[in-house]
């Protein structure tokens, strides 16, 4: 890691047109899949839920294959395939480094599964007790939210009621809790309204307190350029975190990508193999980052994985992704808006689309959300996901839902009843999809608005999940492990 480089000017200067965007679904496995529908009739199948997981790219499917054959353990074996491997392992690691801008003489990647071990590892690194402040906001999704709890007291950021995040509240609880913020923990774009506060000036802030930065770039890293900066840099940021299956590799491996100096101390909260650099049975040498935080065999398939879609995400361009997505989320924007008695949360402003992700939360005509999802699969052929998307006191604050509601369906959620859960539905682009899809999406919503749908549906309780009635594909027909 240490001739880890500063990505040099010109770096995307391979960029890709708006016709090769349409190219680049070709590139895209699973992009040609056909479903079945509720009228026995098949359809394309049209995937809006990329904030969950991205499919995988074609390039990054073949070089897993490619490797797979050299595929052993990694910093162990004296064996060439191991040798082979090792060496993949680490330019794996030297790739994502320079995707963000990162210089080994500060900074440390450290894979691991996804975004929630790398924030619930480094909640764990930063040795906070429970008189530190972490400052997270009103937007986080669980994972940058509660590790934090368990590990420090935690003072929440308001928003607005569109879920803007109030800088000047920042402002506020950096000030009354002066000398006690260890760190701010913001998302660097919402999973459920594709809000992007502006991290660096966030991080300008937490540094003058005296606090550090961590911004959770699950949302952001695959949409849009993210840059470490160096240390020295009032508002470089000192922790990011990412995830592969969010990245068009879903091979199992994220990565928490920070100041090296967090990680030459300390004890990390995985021991094991691969941790140490010499053991006694009265001793323990823990050995330097990265190694010291990634216990065990590491899971260096999804780290080649990884580096490979980061090198393809750099030649198609991160700036003619973030162009391309805001068009498209514009003309998303200007069609659901106009569909009678379909609301979009969140600033619905197509004109703000440059500076948002596309991220679409919406409800229709006061249908619950989880039988609008339901209805887009089973009779459009529409994948989108419904519900809160692990960001439960974000949703209801969108949502206004009361103190005595929130408590209502709280209880009945711990009785095993998820009826009265609130929520709503979410369509999130990738960098493949097309204004022709989301065509498809208005005309499926004006029909869901007027009533027009086939299926009768019924809602199970425990799930809070509806399903058409007498409708059940075989799933293990498109895909079988027996
Ligand atoms: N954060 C993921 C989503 O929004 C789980 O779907």
């Amino acid at each position: 890691m240490s001739d880890m480089v500063v990505k040099t000017a010109g770096f995307h200067s391979r960029s890709t047109s708006h016709e090769s965007f349409a190219q680049l679904r070709d590139q895209i496995v699973g992009i040609d899949l056909e479903v079945p529908l509720l009228n026995g009739q098949r359809s394309s199948y049209i995937y809006f839920d990329n904030s969950a997981s991205t499919p995988v790219l074609r390039e990054v499917l073949d070089c897993v294959n490619d490797f797979m054959p050299w595929y052993s353990s990694v910093h162990r074996g004296s064996g060439l395939k191991s040798r082979v491997a090792t060496q993949a392992y680490d330019d794996a690691r030297q790739i994502v480094g320079e995707f963000f801008e990162a210089n080994g003489s500060e900074h440390v990647v450290i894979f691991g599964k996804n975004t929630t071990e790398a924030i619930n590892k480094l909640s764990y690194r930063l040795n906070l007790s429970k008189s530190d402040i972490v400052i997270i906001s009103m937007m986080e999704h669980h994972s940058n939210d509660l590790p934090w709890r368990q590990t420090a007291q935690v003072k929440r950021v308001k928003v607005d009621n569109q879920g803007r995040l109030l800088e000047e509240d920042l402002d506020e609880l950096l000030n009354k809790y002066k000398g006690r913020v260890k760190l701010v923990a913001i998302s660097g774009g919402s999973n459920v309204t594709g809000h992007m506060p502006d991290i660096h000036k966030i991080a300008r802030k937490a540094h003058a307190a005296g606090a550090q930065i961590l911004v959770d770039c699950a949302q952001l890293a695959p949409h849009r350029q993210v840059e470490m900066k160096s240390l020295s840099d009032p508002e470089h940021l000192d922790y990011i975190t990412i995830s592969g299956h969010k990245m068009y590799a879903p091979f199992g491996t994220g990565a928490l990508i920070g100041r090296r100096d967090t990680f030459e101390s300390g004890i990390p909260e995985q021991c094991g193999g691969g941790t140490i650099d010499v053991v006694t049975t009265s001793k323990v040498e823990w050995a330097a980052p990265p190694d010291r935080d990634e216990a065990g065999s590491p899971n260096v398939v999804g780290a080649v994985a990884l580096a490979k879609a980061l090198k393809a995400l750099t030649r198609i361009g991160m700036d003619e992704i973030a162009a391309h997505e805001a068009e498209l989320t514009q003309y998303a924007l200007e069609k659901l808006s106009k569909i009678d008695g379909l609301s979009i949360l969140g600033d619905a402003d197509p004109r703000n689309s440059a500076g948002r992700l596309g991220v679409i939360p919406f409800k229709l005509n006061g249908l619950p959300n989880g039988l609008v999802a339901a209805i887009l699969s089973t009779e459009w052929g529409i994948g989108i996901r419904s519900g809160c998307f692990c960001a439960h006191p974000y949703v209801t604050h969108l949502l206004n839902v009361s103190k005595r509601e929130i408590e209502r369906f709280r209880t009945e959620v711990i009785a095993g009843d998820r009826t009265h859960m609130p929520g709503v539905v979410r369509v999130s682009f990738g960098m493949y999809n097309t204004k022709a899809e989301v065509d498809v999406l208005a005309e499926a919503c004006a029909a869901i608005a007027k009533g027009n749908y086939q299926g009768a549906y019924k809602q199970e309780k425990l799930s809070g999940d509806y399903y058409a009635m007498g409708w059940e594909p075989n799933f293990r027909s498109y895909f079988s492990l027996q």
